[in-house]
């Protein structure tokens, strides 16, 4: 093993980090799969058509296997979070819509959306339907993912004495053919699941779900405009 020269030390959020100055080939994360290889140059720009080739090969497992895992340890990191005043934070939140909607007999792609509806209040609170939306997107089927990307202003519907929220947001989409859709998920699985009492599954009831989800070929998403 190559010996690492520390050159340098900043901090970042109270952790130090140590910045090196060599290359050292122990230093490199291990790989998915111990049959693959790595790319050779550790620069972008210094890739050829074979490293590109190589990645693209190697990549589909390593998500088809990975992602679902990925998902459900970000929504677990956030298990212990205080609540600002709900009776249960977030994640609970989460897990009792999608222990109802399993409850139910929805099928993966509901349930899928059900428990990550509002992940990205861990980390993204100010769109935080987009954001989900955007997870499921390449994998579940679009009236799953207009559901999700809207919940929230379909959920104004239900605040009934908020002082200023708009309780008829959601009738731009009156017509639309997954207005019923979109206002019965919301009405079923989110507006009421915010209770102490409510019953929560075991986050790892949820990993086959979300694995089959995930295993499948993702979509490619239209172009940012
Ligand atoms: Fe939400
Ligand atoms: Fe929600």
């Amino acid at each position: 093993m190559g010996a690492t020269i520390v050159v340098a030390g900043t901090k970042v959020l109270g952790h130090a980090f140590a910045m090196r100055d060599t290359f050292d080939l122990e230093a490199r994360s291990r790989l998915f799969d111990p049959a693959s290889q790595y790319v050779g140059p550790s620069r972008l720009d210094e890739f050829t058509a074979a490293d590109w080739n190589l990645l693209a090969a190697q990549r589909p497992p390593y998500q088809a296997a990975l992602q679902a895992g990925q998902a459900l340890r970000l929504l677990a990191s956030s298990k212990d979070d205080p609540s600002f005043g709900y009776h249960v934070n977030n994640y609970r939140h989460c897990v009792q819509a999608a222990t109802l909607a399993l409850a139910d007999g929805r099928g993966d792609d509901y349930v899928a959306a059900a428990l990550l509806h509002d992940i990205g209040f861990i980390a993204c609170p100010t769109s935080h339907g987009r954001f989900a939306a955007q997870l499921l997107a390449p994998y579940v089927d679009e009236r799953i993912v207009w559901i999700v990307e809207r919940h929230a202003e379909f959920q104004a519907h239900h605040y009934n004495e908020h002082p200023s929220a708009d309780r008829r947001a959601r009738e731009r989409w009156r017509g639309h053919p997954h207005f019923e859709a979109a206002a019965e998920f919301v009405q079923r699985y989110d507006q009421c699941t915010v209770d102490a009492e409510a019953k929560e599954a075991k986050l790892s009831t949820f990993e086959p779900i979300l694995q089959r989800v995930f295993a499948r070929a993702p979509r490619a998403l239209p172009p940012l405009p």
